[in-house]
This record gives C-alpha cells, sequence and structure tokens, in this order.
C-alpha cells in the first residue's frame, strides 16, 4: 500500500463513485485464543507474523496478532478479561470476522457519507497517532453484527496501525502457500433480507449488483439458496450475499444461521496464482478440503473443455472448475475451521473467469448436506 494518489477505473458503470473505495484494507476475526489461532493460520495457511497488541503495548483488556501473507492482512483478538465486547461476540457467535475494513481516502467523509445514506453507526471516525504518522478510522454496520471500518491511511508509514507493534517470532516462521489476496467475502443473511443488503450496498457504499442466483440455479434435492453478488465500482471488493430459499430440508444456510446465532460472514475466498502447489501444500499442513464425488472429474472435460490443468491431477486435490464467458477458474473450499458449522475459507485462482463457479454449485451443496447428515443438522 502506497501513499500515491490511486486510479480508480469504472467497471461496473452503475456503481455511484460517491464512496471510492482502494480495497480490502485488513479482515479482523474475533477468537477464543488468539494466540493459538496466530499459531495455526501460520502453520496450516502460511501466513506470516506482523504485529502486536496486548499487555506489553498497554492494553490490558485485548490482545491481537497480525498476520499476513502477500496482499491479506488478518488480526486475530480474544479478550483479557470478562464483559468485553469481544467476549461478548465469541460468546453469541463462536469465532467468526467482526471487521471487514475497507481502504479509503478519506474516513471521516466515507463515515459521513455512509451516515446520511442510512448506515448505522460503529465508530465515530477516530485518529490515531504514533511516531509513523497519522491514521484515521471510522465505521458502520452491516449484516448481523458484522462492521466495516473505513481505514485512511494516507499519512502514516508505519507497520499496520498505531498501537501496534512489530510481531517477531525468529524461530518459527513458516513458509508461504502461496495466497495472494481477498477475491470475495460471502455474507450469509436471514430469510427474506438479502434484498434488504443488497440495497444497502447499493445506496449506502455505492455497489452494483453483477450477479445473481436464484432458487433454480442453487439447489440439491433437500435444499436451496439466493445469492447475489455486490462490487464496487473498481471491482476490487466483491461481496456475495446469501439467504437461504425454501427446501425440503435445512439448507447451509439455515445451518450457519443457526450456529453464528444470527447473519454473518460465510466464507472468505483467497486468491493463489498456483492452485495445484497451494493446495498440496494446505493438505499437507492438515486443511480439509470439501470432497465431491469422484464422477465430478469423469464428466469434467465434457464441461469446461480444454483447460491448461491436467485432470488427473486436480482429481485427487479435490479441485473443482468452472468455466464462463470470459475464461474459466479453478476452486475448492475448506471445512468449517472452528468448532461451529459456520465460517470457512474458498481458495480460488482465475483464469479470465470473473464469476464465481455456479457450475460447481450443485455438486458442492451436495458435499455439504453430506457433512450435514453427519452432524444431524440437514
Ligand atoms: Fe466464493
Amino acid at each position: 500500500m502506497s501513499n500515491a494518489t490511486i486510479e480508480l477505473p469504472k467497471l461496473y458503470d452503475s456503481a455511484a463513485d460517491f464512496m471510492p473505495l482502494l480495497g480490502t484494507d485488513y479482515l479482523e476475526l474475533y477468537v477464543s485464543n488468539a494466540k493459538q489461532a496466530a499459531h495455526f493460520y501460520k502453520s496450516a495457511f502460511g501466513f506470516q507474523s506482523h504485529a502486536y497488541r496486548g499487555l506489553e503495548t498497554g492494553n490490558r483488556e485485548l490482545e491481537s496478532y497480525v498476520i499476513i501473507q502477500d496482499k491479506i492482512r488478518i488480526i486475530l483478538t480474544s479478550p483479557l478479561k470478562s464483559g468485553t465486547d469481544v467476549g461478548k461476540h465469541i460468546e453469541k457467535h463462536g469465532d467468526g470476522v467482526k471487521v471487514i475494513a475497507l481502504w479509503v481516502d478519506d474516513a471521516t467523509y466515507a463515515y459521513e457519507e455512509a451516515i446520511k445514506r442510512g448506515a448505522t453507526h460503529y465508530m465515530k471516525p477516530t485518529l490515531e497517532e504514533d511516531e509513523s504518522g497519522r491514521v484515521v478510522r471510522s465505521g458502520i454496520y452491516t449484516y448481523g453484527e458484522t462492521v466495516h471500518i473505513f481505514v485512511e491511511r494516507k499519512d502514516y508509514n508505519g507497520l499496520f496501525l498505531p498501537g501496534f507493534r512489530k510481531w517477531e517470532t525468529p524461530n518459527y516462521n513458516p513458509k508461504s502457500t502461496g495466497l495472494k489476496y481477498v477475491d470475495h467475502m460471502v455474507g450469509n443473511v436471514e430469510l427474506g433480507r438479502m434484498n434488504e443488503w443488497v440495497e444497502f450496498y447499493q445506496n449506502v457504499l455505492g455497489f452494483a449488483q453483477i450477479l445473481s442466483f436464484d432458487d433454480k440455479d442453487i439447489s440439491t434435492e433437500y435444499t436451496a439458496l439466493m445469492s447475489k453478488v455486490m462490487s464496487n465500482g473498481n471491482g476490487r471488493i466483491k461481496f456475495p450475499i446469501n439467504e437461504p430459499a425454501e427446501g425440503k430440508k435445512k439448507s447451509q444456510i439455515d445451518e450457519y444461521l443457526d450456529f453464528y446465532e444470527g447473519a454473518g460472514v460465510q466464507h472468505i475466498a483467497l486468491a493463489t496464482d498456483d492452485i495445484i502447489g497451494t493446495i498440496k501444500e494446505l493438505t499437507s499442513r492438515g486443511i480439509e478440503f470439501l470432497r465431491v464425488p469422484d464422477s465430478y472429474y469423469d464428466v469434467l472435460a465434457e464441461r469446461v473443455g480444454n483447460i491448461d490443468e491436467d485432470i488427473e491431477v486436480l482429481r485427487p486435490l479435490g479441485i473443482l472448475v468452472d468455466r464462463d464467458d470470459e475464461g474459466y477458474l479453478l476452486q475448492i473450499f475448506t471445512k468449517p475451521i472452528e468448532p461451529r458449522p459456520t465460517m470457512f475459507f474458498e481458495i480460488i485462482q482465475r483464469k479470465g473467469a470473473t464469476s464465481f463457479g455456479k457450475g460447481n454449485f450443485k455438486a458442492l451443496f451436495e458435499a455439504i448436506e453430506r457433512e450435514q447428515e453427519l452432524r444431524g443438522t440437514l
């Protein structure tokens, strides 16, 4: 990230430019044991130690570890005592994403504009300073108890944010698994509320709807869901929003809403340039992925046409492929990474395709239903 003036090419004309968002700044997860979670994200996902705040930096309430991999920055935060907002969030939701921080040029303007357009206040514009400069942050609520924090860091050249110091782990730095940036982040919202949140992203943040799936696109014998994909003007931030649809049994979205006890982030999609290398590495480090039946690969060539990868290499790894008008993509989904069946990760490699793997939805949802069956939540 630099302080240079940033050009924002308009990919989606209908996205309004009253809210120029430069990209995802960081994600903050509230977790029950940040220290152990940081170790897991380093050892299993290949993140690197970056920054820390806690007792040693004078914070008596919270401990946070910041981990990075290429452009991905994640804060893992736990409370140091009872009765904190962080602790209450974990008690209700389990581990999950609290903050999707958005990088802006002017966090005061972004806040005022969002509030004027109907957003719910979370954090007034707040100046934080240290010897590396100044940062202004402000925040609004989105679905559930999830929030967006606007981060203005053009006058800051420190490591991360004021209040954090460098986190160094000279003896343990597992290598990267090739994860590069956040491709998209999906929210699950309650039945009948998808359009309300679509309008929120249109009206408050100037996003445009770029795709829509209904229960005819996304249904299996038992379950269904609906989804709309929202994008900001430069296409760097994409938020698909899911809601459950009526089905014979309980959908994966219903299961999420039950266990998260409300709306929240369902999955974080991380991009790689080499999905085969990344998935081999993640698998060897213990990450578990959803598996589709082997028959998926028997008809894959017929369904997606020519691809650069050898299908017999993709098959044992469980990597899925889909094609759209612009190219193809490879993707795979982890199982939930916390005790509750809530948040998980997607690993994605785009080879031209700008879509989200519609052709894989059915096989994937059947795979999720098999897991739900085992959990007794279908
Ligand atoms: Fe996704």
